[in-house]
């Protein structure tokens, strides 16, 4: 075998990861459209509307909202419960900080628990042990697109009389025991930021089968008009302007077009990488879950054994990196480590602030998981590198199995 890329050899990978976002004359004649429209906004305009229809229809739920970002999806949602100041709900340590961030920005109380190794996704035994009389809500993200196990994590929301806000920021299309990721709790949220399985550019949009919700979230995005009332100057409770403009709407509208066939492609690609992985020694893919239907793969997650390797985690990460794949070591800080979190003080949100645990031993008590995933083991894919064609995802695997086979080498890299 040639000898790695990091030590002057040849790169296994020689094709460009694919590009993203993906579009053509569709996105472009559909902003022109709007543009010559004159309704640029959602007051004025029927775009955002019929978007909203059709994501409702393709997550089988009877409403969707599109509002200008996932955080502010997540964070109407819970303005939606009307959570009294300081009530506590459970998400995990190994997310995107906006999870946690969009609790805090609801004046509540973000409790970590811990997630499981095998979907690296709230672990409902860990929720449990978690709960107080102050806890309203689960919020389990769907990490990378791996639906989180909606059976357990549903069992103890309704034993505990809980809502289940999704964050389904990775998750659009994923699907557990064949029912669609966003439909299966409370309310659904997903990011349509750039970066995103679905994507325009900055977006959110918000799911939920319970019309009562529906028309306070409608509200909350709306200075606080209610639906189908024609004054515009009728405010009828507390809201602000998080509305999606029409060109957003006017490019998820395309996407959406697109964004079957690239799930399949994507979750296909992650299947074929599952099964190489299993044979690549000092590599493992998240295994095989019952009710696991479908995985939107935004990332595609897998651990590294760095005991086999020999070296840390982000050695063998680098390696890759130059054969030529993107990847990354995933969430390595945990929310509760970054600095906004470990004072404890978030400002105005004194209702957040007040029985929120800033110590970040007790938390890590609480998450082993989440800490040897965040630390040491855990690594990812961008959705990108699934978008390639079966000679792209070759080459993946063939940069991982040189990587183990040389590892011998990679001390030497340091
Ligand atoms: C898990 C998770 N939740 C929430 C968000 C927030 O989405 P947005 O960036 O659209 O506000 C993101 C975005 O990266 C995310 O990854």
């Amino acid at each position: 075998m040639e000898q790695l890329a990091v030590l002057g050899g040849p790169a296994a990978r020689t094709s460009a990861s694919p590009e993203w976002p993906i579009f053509d004359d569709l996105e472009k004649d559909a902003l022109i459209s709007v543009v010559s429209s004159g309704e640029w906004g959602r007051l004025g305009g029927d775009v955002t509307q019929k978007v909203e229809a059709e994501f409702a229809k393709l997550t089988t739920c009877k409403h969707a909202l599109a509002v200008n970002s996932g955080q502010t999806a997540l964070r109407l949602a819970i303005l939606a419960l009307n959570p009294p100041a300081g009530a506590e709900i459970i998400c995990p340590a190994y997310t995107f900080i906006a999870t946690a961030m969009a609790i805090v920005e609801a004046n509540c109380v973000p409790v970590f628990a811990d997630i499981e190794r095998s979907s690296l996704c709230l672990d409902a035994r860990s929720v449990e042990s978690v709960i107080t009389e102050r806890t309203i809500a689960i919020m389990p993200v769907h990490l990378g697109g791996v639906p989180a196990d909606m059976d357990a994590l549903g069992a103890v929301a309704e034993k505990h009389g809980l809502a289940i806000i999704e964050d389904a920021s990775h998750a659009h299309l994923s699907t557990w025991r064949n029912k669609q990721i966003g439909a299966l709790g409370t309310i659904g949220c997903f990011s349509l930021q750039a970066s995103k399985n679905l994507n325009c550019g900055e977006g959110g949009i918000i799911t939920t089968n319970d019309t009562a919700l529906y028309a306070r979230l409608s509200a909350l995005q709306n200075n606080g008009r209610i639906p189908g009332d024609p004054s515009r100057y009728r405010h009828a409770v507390l809201g602000g302007n998080y509305r999606m403009t029409e060109f957003q709407a006017a490019i998820v509208g395309c996407q959406l077009q697109r964004l079957d066939v690239q799930t399949v492609h994507r979750f296909e690609n992650g299947k074929r990488l599952n099964a190489a992985l299993s044979g690549i020694p000092g590599f493992a893919p998240l295994p095989d879950r019952d009710g696991e239907t479908l995985n939107a793969y935004h990332l595609y997650c897998f651990s590294i054994d760095d005991t086999f390797f020999g070296v840390p985690r982000d050695t063998v990460l680098g390696a890759l990196r130059a054969e030529g794949i993107s990847c990354g070591p995933g969430y390595a800080t945990l929310v509760y480590e970054h600095d906004a979190f470990t004072t404890g003080d978030f400002g105005p949100y004194s209702g957040a602030s007040n029985g929120y645990t800033k110590s970040v031993e007790a938390n890590r008590a609480k998450c082993p998981v989440s800490d040897l995933v965040a630390h040491r083991v855990g690594a990812w894919l961008p959705m990108t590198e699934l978008m390639a064609d079966a000679s792209g995802i070759d080459e993946i695997i063939h940069a991982l199995e040189k990587v183990s086979h040389l590892r011998n080498y990679l001390a030497s890299t340091g």
